[in-house]
């Protein structure tokens, strides 16, 4: 049962993964509980559509972020994107959550943030730390892998009859997005929120990046074939694709770091959470594919 009566505020609620949420979240509790924090006013008009609060606001202005806390109860703090400003921004974000008076605050944070070797877990574990310093009651939703990480590759994938990377045999545990934007709706509006839960997210079927290959050539009816490569060269075949530097290294880093098994997880926490099985990897793949061939 969900607490109907708290009033709830989403950030990142123009993003992919918090409209998910938002869209799960007015089926849950009552729409005028609900408010939405973004920081272009442009970003407002589908939100309101689903006749909820948008408030306005940026991780890097902590006046404007307090403002928009103010009679807050229950608050999902959804990461921000950009690698490198963000232990900053969220710390922005916690230390006005605690001057508002936020009464629990829920983080998505990284799979085993704690001992992860990702080079991308620094910013979610130095925000994890801060959110226990503020004292505000919390829980962290430790997110693996999105399936639709791996799907955004498949046009170039099925271009080039290979799908690189650096992964080797390790496996990905990977989720759909909704999957996770439900276990987060679940977390927030929890009757009695379990203050310092610590929620390690994951699909229940993993897979290997050949294994991934091969669902992408049978869906497709073409040859696609796993090219696994060092780290440095997957990185720079990626930069040579166009990616910025510092995300060719950061999704390299990722993919050498799943081959240690760092994106693998056997928990069933996010089944749980949700009530049902996680959207098999392999549906993901082939709607993803079904998309490309009918554009
Ligand atoms: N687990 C995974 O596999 C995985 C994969 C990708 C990302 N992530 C993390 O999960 C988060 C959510 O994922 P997503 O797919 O929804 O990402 P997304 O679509 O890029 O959404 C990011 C959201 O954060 C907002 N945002 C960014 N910087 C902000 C700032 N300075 N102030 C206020 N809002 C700001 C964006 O607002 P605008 O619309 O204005 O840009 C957007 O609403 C990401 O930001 C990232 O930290 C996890």
């Amino acid at each position: 049962m969900s607490d109907q009566t708290a009033k709830y505020l989403v950030t990142g609620a123009s993003g992919q993964l918090g409209s998910l949420v938002l869209a799960d979240l007015v089926k849950k509790v009552p729409a005028e509980n609900v408010a939405a924090l973004v920081r272009r006013p442009e970003s407002a008009a589908p939100l309101e559509a689903l006749n909820i609060e948008v408030r306005i606001g940026d991780y890097d202005d902590p006046v404007a972020l307090e403002l928009a806390f103010k009679g807050i109860d229950r608050l999902l703090l959804i990461s921000a994107s950009e690698v490198g400003k963000r232990t900053a921004q969220h710390k922005n974000a916690i230390d006005a959550a605690k001057a508002a008076g936020v009464g629990f605050l829920v983080y998505t944070s990284i799979l085993r943030a704690d001992s992860t070797p990702i080079g991308l877990a620094a910013e979610h574990k130095a925000t994890e730390e801060a959110i226990k310093a503020s004292g505000i009651p919390h829980a962290f939703l430790r997110n693996g892998w999105y399936t639709e990480n791996k799907t955004a590759s498949i046009a170039p994938a099925l271009e080039h009859g290979a799908y690189i990377g650096s992964a080797g045999e390790g496996r990905f545990s990977s989720a759909a997005r909704q999957d996770y934007a439900e276990a987060a709706v679940a977390v927030l509006t929890a009757e009695t929120p379990e203050h310092g839960a610590v929620y390690e997210l994951a699909g229940d079927e993993s897979y290997s990046m050949a294994e991934f290959a091969a669902e992408i050539a049978s869906a497709a009816g073409k040859p696609v074939a796993y090219v696994d490569m060092g780290e440095v060269e997957f990185a720079g075949a990626l930069e040579s694709a166009g990616l910025p530097g510092p995300i060719a290294a950061m999704l390299a880093d990722s993919d050498a770091s799943a081959a240690k098994g760092a994106l693998q997880d056997d928990s069933h926490t996010l089944q749980r959470l949700i009530g049902r099985p996680t959207t098999p990897w392999a549906e993901t793949v082939r709607a993803a594919v079904k998309e490309l061939t009918f554009a």
